[in-house]
């Protein structure tokens, strides 16, 4: 049984080099996930790829079923998540075409559904959330940049806007200040959601442009995704490793 999943982000819509065995179409009580479950061979091993944007890239962030997606790969066995995301640099080192495994979150996101326990609980559920991510899939994936030879940023704050508009120079300026080093539209709730329903939830954020106001210019989806060509490259071998290491 496939222990893995990824959930491709934009730029990651699909990965040539997983041989799908089996599409399946899910229902969970929370809706339909972004697309069918894509089971396959990756690396020697089972993994599940689902895309976080659905077929065609029409999903966009906020309109994400981030419940339907978690649940449905929980429902599939899984243990381990890695959230592939592209995101802008906000830390001077953040540059595009940089891959960092972040190792904190802070959420500006509003009005996504983005619990599972809201309904008929016999008592409040607070989950703790101090390390957001699961630190043992953390370091399996800073251990497989380093057996792949993909230089990866070990930590960093992922900072998680609403969107599906880019931020203002000022937002980025604030959000700095609050301590994010990287922006992007997709990580949250996702890996609250993983957190809430046990599952072990890493994210390998692709950097693809500079944060508002800290290129030259406007930022262009043009640009975003021919940078994001290169990074998911090295994100592949990244996980092609990963994959292997966890067997
Ligand atoms: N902001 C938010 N999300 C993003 C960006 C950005 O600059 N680049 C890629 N995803």
């Amino acid at each position: 049984m496939a222990k893995l999943a990824i959930i491709g982000g934009s730029g990651f819509g699909q990965i040539n080099e997983l041989n799908i065995t089996q599409q399946k179409k899910i229902q969970t009580p929370f809706g339909e996930p972004s697309a069918p479950l894509a089971f396959g061979e990756f690396g020697g091993q089972e993994i599940i790829f689902l895309t976080r944007h659905g077929e065609g890239h029409t999903i966009p962030p906020h309109q994400i079923n981030y419940r339907a997606n978690i649940w449905a790969l929980k429902d599939a066995g899984i243990k381990h998540i890695v959230g592939m995301g592209a995101v802008g640099g906000i830390r001077q080192d953040m540059a595009p075409g940089c891959l960092a495994i972040p190792d904190q979150i802070i959420d500006y996101t509003w009005g996504r559904a983005h619990t599972f326990f809201e309904q008929q609980q016999r008592k409040v559920v607070h989950v703790d959330f101090t390390d957001p991510y699961c630190e043992k899939l953390r370091t399996a994936l800073i251990e497989a940049g380093q057996l792949a030879g993909v230089e990866l940023i070990p930590s960093g704050t992922y900072g998680a806007t609403q969107g599906p508009r880019l931020e203002t120079a000022m937002e980025i300026n604030r959000m700095e200040r609050d301590g994010s080093d990287l922006v992007g539209m997709t990580g949250m709730p996702e890996a609250a959601l993983a957190r809430e329903l046990e599952l072990s939830y890493a994210a390998c954020a692709v950097v693809a442009n500079w944060g508002a106001g800290r290129g030259d210019g406007p930022i262009t989806w043009e640009a975003i995704e021919a940078c994001l060509d290169e990074g998911m490259d090295k994100a592949k071998a990244v996980l092609l490793a990963l994959a292997d290491n966890l067997k």
